[in-house]
């Protein structure tokens, strides 16, 4: 098949035109058994295009051609390497309208709030790692006078990358950009629910990169990811997805004894103090509860812990911000909340909104308003959610929803609200809003969470190390340190010269 790489703006053509193809081994390929599986836009409901249903003959094919090609690219001077990745993001930062209009298409995340910032985010991705080859330094080690002794860096080899659907660019840019640099071969397994961007996203990459070091394959998890984790030639594991199937890919790992890196979920707390700046915290609730992704993120701020003098203020103010929020076409430049990604998480997003309507005590806002276009009509929108009136014992506020649906909790005594903030089996995210020093500390202290932030909340970051405590995850991303440390073996290595 042929697709030139002419930055294409019709995202209905380009996922016609992407159909039906895995990629790896430097070309399109059709999957082996022939099967497909159809991918839709979730606004409509309507077929937008269809994908390979990969299997292990699929899995068989791409692991070679990664394992064949990862021995030369090893071999270039890691440099070379990091000028290769970086290369990749000045091309993809060419696609960020298309990627961002396909990306809106196949997902349902609407265009202007997050699609195309999404695919901004992706290319710089690739910027930052690309600068990083020369950063595959060892030590040398003063262990004996007569020896030479020191560590070098050397890749794992190939490396599976499990990504979901929620942010599957930056996710699979994380997760790429990194493994690459440090010399491994690359093979991607897509998300059911969205294989064409990211396949699209690697078309791209390979106008750059040599043949068969970065790779994709489409399919679903028991098919396509199981054998992709269990087979002998993959040598390291780095799995975005939730705690359930995390679970699976560890054990599988364990199997094989390979390393694994886990991003899984979160009930991401955010603590607003009476001395909160209201503004700011109002700002960065919506942000940190992702209501323009409709909930969709593992740091979702899905518990805001609210000192009770400004309780009552807050959640009258956050419905306002939430009901200015205009739902509707993806693709339409006046949109703030798009759709839920499939069916199934949309019947999951409607189960949790009954059951925090079923919880003693809690008030239920329903915010913003459905759109009224026709054509939208079977579109997965879910008007956002905020309960008031729970208490963090409640199942609403204890399982991740995935969904825009948040729970205000009132506090009075600082001590319990961080106790309360932790008592969670996850620990993804933390925030704490004051503008008292000592407290802010406090809580950058106590909270259990791998990525704490005061008067902030700030998304996933080029250069910020990113990953979770308990069950939120093994592992960190998107720094120099996830590159060293998770795609890199260390080699010891003395010379005796007496
Ligand atoms: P999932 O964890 O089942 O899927 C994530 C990826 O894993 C997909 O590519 C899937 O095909 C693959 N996968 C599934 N089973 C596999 C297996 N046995 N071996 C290898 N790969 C496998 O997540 P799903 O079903 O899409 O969503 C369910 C819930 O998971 C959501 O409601 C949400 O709570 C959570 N989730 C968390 C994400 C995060 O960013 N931490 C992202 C997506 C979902
Ligand atoms: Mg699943």
């Amino acid at each position: 098949m042929t697709l030139d790489l002419t930055p294409n703006l019709d995202p209905f053509a380009l996922a016609r035109a992407l159909s039906g193809q895995h990629f790896y081994d430097g070309a399109f390929q059709a999957g082996k058994s022939g099967k497909t599986f159809p991918v839709n836009n979730p606004a409509t409901g309507a077929e937008i295009g269809a994908a390979p249903f990969g299997d292990e003959a699929d899995v068989n094919a791409a692991v070679a051609a990664a394992k064949a090609a990862q021995k030369g690219w090893a071999k270039l001077p890691a440099r070379g390497r990091g000028k290769l990745v970086a290369e990749c993001g000045r091309v993809l930062a060419n696609h960020v309208e298309e990627l961002g209009r396909l990306i809106a298409l196949e997902t349902g995340k609407a265009l202007r709030t997050e699609s195309r910032v999404e695919a901004g985010v992706l290319a710089d991705m690739f910027t930052f790692f690309g600068g990083l080859g020369s950063e595959l330094k060892g030590e040398t080690v003063p262990f004996h006078p007569d020896m030479m002794t020191m560590t070098v860096r050397e890749p794992v080899g190939v490396v599976a990358a499990i990504i979901p659907w929620n942010v599957p660019l930056l996710l699979m840019a994380m997760k790429a950009a990194a493994a690459l640099v440090a010399g491994n071969a690359v093979v991607v397994k897509s998300a059911e629910e969205s294989p064409l961007t990211v396949l699209r996203v690697t078309q791209i990459m390979n106008s750059v990169l040599p043949a068969g070091v970065f790779n994709i394959l489409s399919g679903f998890g028991p098919e396509c990811g199981a054998p992709l984790v269990a087979h002998p030639d993959v040598k390291k594991v780095s799995f975005t997805g939730s705690v359930e199937t995390g679970r699976i890919v560890y054990k599988a790992a364990a199997e094989k004894l390979i390393p694994v890196t886990l991003e899984l979920g979160g009930k991401s707390p955010m603590i607003v103090c009476a001395d909160a700046d209201l503004d700011k915290a109002l700002a960065g609730a919506i942000v940190g509860m992702r209501f323009t992704r409709q909930g969709q993120s593992c740091t979702a701020a899905s518990r805001i812990f609210v000192h009770e003098d400004i309780h009552d203020a807050f959640v009258a103010a956050l419905k306002a911000k939430v009901d200015a929020m205009v739902m509707g076409d993806p693709l339409d430049e006046k949109t703030d909340i798009g759709t839920i990604i499939s069916g199934g998480q949309f019947d999951r997003v409607q189960s949790y909104i009954a059951l925090g309507r079923d919880t003693a005590g809690a008030t239920e806002l329903a915010c913003s308003s459905m759109p009224t276009d026709p054509k939208l009509a079977k579109g997965l929108f879910v008007q956002p959610r905020i309960f008031t009136g729970v208490t963090n014992n409640d199942r609403i506020a204890r399982e991740e929803i995935f969904g825009p649906v948040c729970c205000v909790i009132k506090w009075t005594d600082f001590d319990s609200v961080i106790e309360q903030a932790n008592d969670s089996e996850y620990g993804l995210a933390a925030t704490i809003w004051t503008r008292d020093l000592k407290t802010a500390m406090d809580a950058t202290r106590r909270l259990e969470a791998g990525f704490v932030q005061v008067n902030q909340n700030l998304v996933v970051q080029p250069n910020l190390s990113y990953g979770g405590v308990k069950t939120s995850g093994l592992g960190r991303e998107a720094s120099l340190e996830s590159m060293l440390e998770h795609f890199t073996h260390k080699k010891t290595i003395i010379i005796n010269m007496a």
